[in-house]
Parts: structure tokens; sequence; C-alpha cells
């Protein structure tokens, strides 16, 4: 195996709320103490991360006054200037607190929805000034449990308008910042809205500014909904909307589980790494994991640390794969290479095609040699080739 250190040209990053999470969850309490933003920037470039990414609440309290706000920014800005991390990615609390209790840009309420317009423009401001270029936007408590409480169409007029007003403000101030629209099934919401990728990138296309908006898709959350995350890596990509990734690690459906980067699903992960290296995104690495309640502090580095361990060693894996002379000829024999032909040649008509003859028969006796391919990649996975 060869070398496993973390350089910034790998960028990696993550959210202080990762290696910041206190434990909470829905049957107890915290479990480790808060966690200084400052001091988590410097433990995470330690561990060989280029950047961070935040939530504004991460950083400051919800009732914090201006001055307050400038002494948390102040020390942020001081950590990062000291270890030379930058600010890739920024996200907005509109779930936190119980005035969001039924969503921001889709609350029921326009009272609320104004606050959480409001919010995020601030948010922005702050983005911008910290040199980010992605603002993240999960929609966490966008969504309902019962029937009759949400108009669906309503709440999905709602959701464009705020995207449209706030890519038009985007735009007015001449920032250089694109939205990306993280998608989760349900949880904390019974059913939350823009439920997939697939789900987002249909609603993008209906904005006014679609090149302003793209996704940040997260492993566990497509893998909640039993989907095939690298799939929803290379259509995301397919449209050029791609602009960020949530990287952790999930076992199939189930509540989510952000677990570490490679864990969960190892396989799904494998594939995962193959894409984003071979597909043309340039975006951070960018974990989004819960270090267990089980841990202490040292349990959350030795979590942090392996969610770049795990993915280095994934691309090593996925390189010798596609290095490896045997991989080449079953990638042949498979014919995967025949699928990036035009069907039809270049000139050719449907007609011209339906006047040809076919023989379906000949062409049914045809086996397709995906499992002696797909075996190649297991053996790669498992360490006895490569
Ligand atoms: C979750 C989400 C969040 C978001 C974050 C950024 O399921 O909790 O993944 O961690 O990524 O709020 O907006
Ligand atoms: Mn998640
Ligand atoms: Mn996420």
């Amino acid at each position: 195996m060869t070398e496993l250190s973390p350089t910034p040209t790998d960028k990696f990053s993550f959210g202080l709320w990762t290696v910041g999470w206190q434990g909470v969850d829905v049957f107890g309490g915290a479990i480790r103490p808060p966690m200084d933003p400052a001091y988590a920037v410097h433990r995470l470039a330690e561990l060989g991360a280029y950047g961070i990414s935040f939530h504004d609440n991460d950083v400051f309290a919800f009732d914090a006054d201006a001055a307050e706000k400038k002494t948390a920014i102040d020390s942020l800005r001081r950590a990062l200037d000291e270890t030379g991390l930058g600010v890739p990615m920024v996200t907005t609390n509109l779930f936190s607190h119980p005035v969001f209790r039924d969503g921001g840009f889709t609350n029921n309420d326009r009272d609320v929805r104004r606050f959480a317009l409001r919010k995020a423009a601030d948010n922005i401001d702050l983005a911008v000034s910290l040199g980010a270029k992605v603002f993240v936007a999960w929609g966490g408590r966008e969504g309902a449990e019962s029937g009759a409480s949400k108009d669906i169409r309503a709440a999905l007029d709602r959701y464009a308008e705020a995207f449209n007003i706030l890519g038009q403000y985007v735009l007015d101030q001449g920032y250089d910042l694109r939205f990306a629209i993280e998608p989760k099934p349900n949880e904390p919401r019974g059913d939350i809205l823009l439920p997939t990728v697939g789900s987002a990138l249909a609603f993008i296309a209906e904005l006014d500014h679609p090149e302003l908006v793209g996704v940040n898709p997260e492993v566990g959350h497509e893998e909640m909904a039993g989907l095939n995350f690298a799939h929803s890596l290379a259509q995301a990509l397919w449209h050029g909307k791609l602009y960020h990734v949530d990287l952790n690690g999930q076992n199939g459906p189930r509540f989510d589980q952000d677990l570490r980067f490679g864990a969960g699903n190892v396989r799904g992960a494998f594939w995962t790494v193959d894409i984003l290296e071979t597909g043309g995104y340039q975006g951070p690495r960018h974990f989004d994991f819960k270090p267990p309640r089980t841990e202490d502090e040292s349990g959350v580095w030795a979590s942090a640390s392996a969610c770049i361990r795990n993915y280095l060693i994934l691309r090593e894996k996925s390189r010798a794969f596609r290095a490896d002379p045997e991989v080449q000829q079953a990638l042949a024999a498979a014919r995967v290479d025949q699928l990036s032909v035009a069907t039809l040649a270049q000139g050719e008509s449907l007609a011209d095609l339906r006047a040809e003859s076919f023989d379906p028969d000949e062409a049914a006796a045809r086996g397709m040699a995906f499992e002696a391919l797909d075996q190649l990649a297991l053996e790669h996975l498992y360490g006895v080739r490569g």
C-alpha cells in the first residue's frame, strides 16, 4: 500500500458539527463537552484537512448579539489564519431552534419563512466573507408527518421562491457563490421535501437561476432510500450539478447513521470513491459523519482520521483496479466501452437502421461477462489483488 498521508490537494474537509457533535440523540443527552471551533480547526489541520465547513450556529449561538458574533467569528478567522485552512462551504441552521418546528423556507407560518430568508441571507454574507464558494441547503425540517398539514405543491412554490430570492441576492451582490441542495428522505421530518438527488435535480430545473443551484448528495441519505449512491453521484455529474458531497457511512435503509466514511456499506464506498476520482468532480471531499456516542474525545479524532484514511485506501484500490490489465480485458469483454459509442453512426438515420437486418437470437446468445469483472473489483477491495 502506498502513501496514505493526506495533502491539501486531496481537498479533505469536515463540518465543525461533526467532530463537535456532543452526542445528543432522541434517547439521551450530551455525552461529550462542547468543542471550541478554533480548537477543532487546529485538530483537523493536524489530521490533514484543507478546509472546514459550518452552520452559522456552530460558530455563534442563535441569539448571539453583534458583539458576540464578532468575537466568535474573529476567533474562527484566527484559527484559519494560523492553520492555513479554508472554508470551502458554509450552511445555515434552519432546523434546531423551536421556531423552525415546521421548517424554514416552507413553514406554513409566513413570518417564519421571512425570518428564515433573513437568517440565510445574513449567513450568505458571512460565507462570502470567509471565501466559501458553496452554500449548502439541507432542508431537514422542510417536510411533514401527516397528509393534510402540508400543501406540497404550495411548499415547493415557497421553496423555489426562497432559492430565487437568495439566488438573485447573490447575483446582485456579485458574489461568487453557488447553492447545493442536500436531499434526505426523512429524519427529522417523517417525510422531507426533495427526498433524493433525482427530486432535487428536477426541482432545480424549475428555478429562475438553475445555474446557481446544484446538489450536495450524502452517502447515508441516498442509502436510507435504498438507492445506489455512486449512481446518484454519476447522474449529478452528468447534469453538471455535483457542487459538493457529504461522505459518511450507512448500513442500508434505517435511521441516519452518519458513520465514518468507509464504514457501513463498504462496497458502495469503493464505487463512491471510484466515481469521485474518475468522474471529473473537483470539489471538496467533505465528511459529514457523527463520531458515535460511545466515544470520548480521542475516539472522535480516531473516527475523523479514519474518514480520511478510508478515502485514501479506497482511492488506492480504485486506481489499482483501473490499472490492472486483467480488469481492462474484463471491461472490454463486458463491452463497457461500447456504451460510449453513439447508437446511430454519424449520418445514419433511423430509416437506415430499420432497413438493416438483425438476428435477436444471435445477439441474445452473448453473455455480458459482468460477473468476472465484478469479481475482479471485489478481489481488489478484499485486498488479494493489486
Ligand atoms: C443530517 C445532515 C446534516 C447536513 C448539515 C449541512 O442528516 O443531519 O446531513 O448534517 O449535512 O446540516 O446542512
Ligand atoms: Mn446525514
Ligand atoms: Mn449532510
